[in-house]
C-alpha cells in the first residue's frame, strides 16, 4: 500500500534478503550452511522470538565491510520507498557486529553512506537508532554506548532488543540514564513476549518515549489507560507477530481493539526479509485481514509521523502529514 508513512520499527539487519545474503557471502568468502536461497527460505519457520533470533544472528556473518552495510541499507530504502515509506527510523545492533570483530565505525559509516543520500536517491528521510542487546550484560551496553561516542551526530537515539523474557528493562537503567544525558532519544522493545510490567518499567525506569511492540499492554486495563492518556506511541509489527507466534493468525490481531481503545498505534515491518513483508505489505495485510477502513489506515499513517523523531524539522513533518491527508485510496 502506497499510503505515505513513517517506519519506526525496522531492524536493518532484518532486511537482509536471502539473495543479498548469498551475494555478500560470496563477496566476503563466508560459507553459509544453506545450499541456496530456496533452502535458506525454508528455514524461515519460527516457533518464537528466540528461534528467529538464532537465524538472524547467524546470517549476520556475511556483513563485514562498510560497503556491505551500505548495500544492505540501499536495498531496504529502495523497497521501503516503493511501499510509501517517506521517513525511516532505523535500528541497528552494534553488539552483534562487534562480537564478530566488525567495528562500530564500519557499521555506522557504511549505513551512513546510504542514509546520507537517501532523501535525494530514494525520497526517504532517515534517522539511526542504536539498540542494545538485552540478553547481553549492562556493562556491555555501557561499553557500546562509549564506542558510539564518535558517531553521536548520526545517531538520534537508543533502543533495546533481542530476547525479552528474563531481561527486564530495569537491567539497563544506567545506560539509559547515560544516553539521556548525551541528548539521545529513548525507545525500547517491551510487551512483545514479555509481560505488561516490562512496558511499565520501560516507561518508568528507562524513560522511553515510544514502546516497540507493546502488544501485551492489552492484558492490563490500567496500563492501557495510561498509554492512552499519555499518548505513548506503540510501534506494532503485525506480520512479525504472526511469524513469531505472538498471535495465531492475523485475523486475531488486537490492532482494531487497540485503535478502539484510543491507543496511539503505528504499523511497521520489524524484520521484513524474515517476516513476509515490508511496511506497505503490513498495511495491506491488516486492511484485508482485519477489515480496517480508510480512516483507520489514515490514522495509523498520521500516527507514524506524529510519533517520529522529526522535531528538528517540523516543516518536514507537516508536509508528510499533509500528504497523508491528501492521499486517495
Ligand atoms: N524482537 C526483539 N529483538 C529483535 C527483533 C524483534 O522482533 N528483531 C530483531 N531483533
Ligand atoms: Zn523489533
Amino acid at each position: 500500500m502506497s499510503l505515505p508513512k513513517a517506519e519506526l520499527h525496522l531492524h536493518i539487519e532484518g532486511t537482509l534478503e536471502p539473495e543479498l545474503a548469498f551475494e555478500l557471502a560470496a563477496r566476503n568468502g563466508v560459507e553459509l550452511p544453506y545450499a541456496d536461497t530456496d533452502t535458506l527460505r525454508k528455514a524461515y519457520r519460527f516457533e518464537d522470538l528466540q528461534s528467529f533470533l538464532n537465524l538472524y544472528y547467524e546470517l549476520m556473518a556475511v556483513l563485514r565491510t562498510e560497503r556491505d552495510f551500505e548495500d544492505l541499507a540501499n536495498a531496504y530504502l529502495a523497497r521501503a520507498a516503493a511501499q510509501g515509506v517517506r521517513h525511516a527510523e532505523i535500528f541497528f545492533d552494534p553488539q552483534a557486529h562487534l562480537a564478530r570483530g566488525v567495528e562500530m565505525g564500519t557499521v555506522v559509516e557504511g549505513l551512513g553512506r546510504a542514509l546520507e543520500h537517501s532523501q535525494a536517491v530514494h525520497g526517504v528521510s532517515t534517522q539511526l537508532i542504536m539498540c542494545f542487546l538485552r540478553d547481553e550484560s549492562a556493562e556491555s551496553a555501557l561499553e557500546t554506548l562509549e564506542a558510539a561516542k564518535p558517531y553521536l551526530d548520526r545517531i538520534v537515539g537508543v533502543g533495546l532488543d533481542s530476547a525479552e523474557v528474563g531481561h527486564p528493562p530495569a537491567k539497563f537503567r544506567e545506560v539509559y540514564e547515560a544516553a539521556a544525558a548525551m541528548g539521545l532519544r529513548r525507545v525500547a522493545h517491551a510487551g512483545e513476549e514479555g509481560p505488561p510490567e516490562y512496558i511499565v518499567e520501560a516507561l518508568d525506569v528507562l524513560g522511553v518515549e515510544r514502546i516497540d511492540h507493546g502488544l501485551r499492554c492489552m492484558e492490563s486495563p490500567t496500563l492501557v489507560e495510561r498509554l492512552v492518556r499519555d499518548r505513548v506511541p506503540l510501534t506494532l509489527c503485525p506480520l512479525s507477530n504472526v511469524r513469531l507466534r505472538t498471535v495465531d493468525v492475523l485475523g486475531d490481531h488486537p490492532l482494531p481493539a487497540m485503535l478502539d481503545a484510543g491507543l496511539m498505534c503505528t504499523v511497521n515491518s520489524d524484520d521484513p526479509a524474515y517476516f513476509g513483508g515490508y511496511a506497505g505489505d503490513n498495511f495491506e495485510a491488516v486492511r484485508v485481514a482485519l477489515g480496517l477502513g480508510e480512516e483507520q489506515l489514515r490514522e495509523l499513517a498520521r500516527n507514524s509521523f506524529l510519533a517520529s523523531f522529526l522535531e528538528h524539522d517540523e516543516g518536514l513533518r507537516a508536509r508528510y502529514l499533509a500528504e497523508v491527508d491528501a492521499y486517495e485510496f
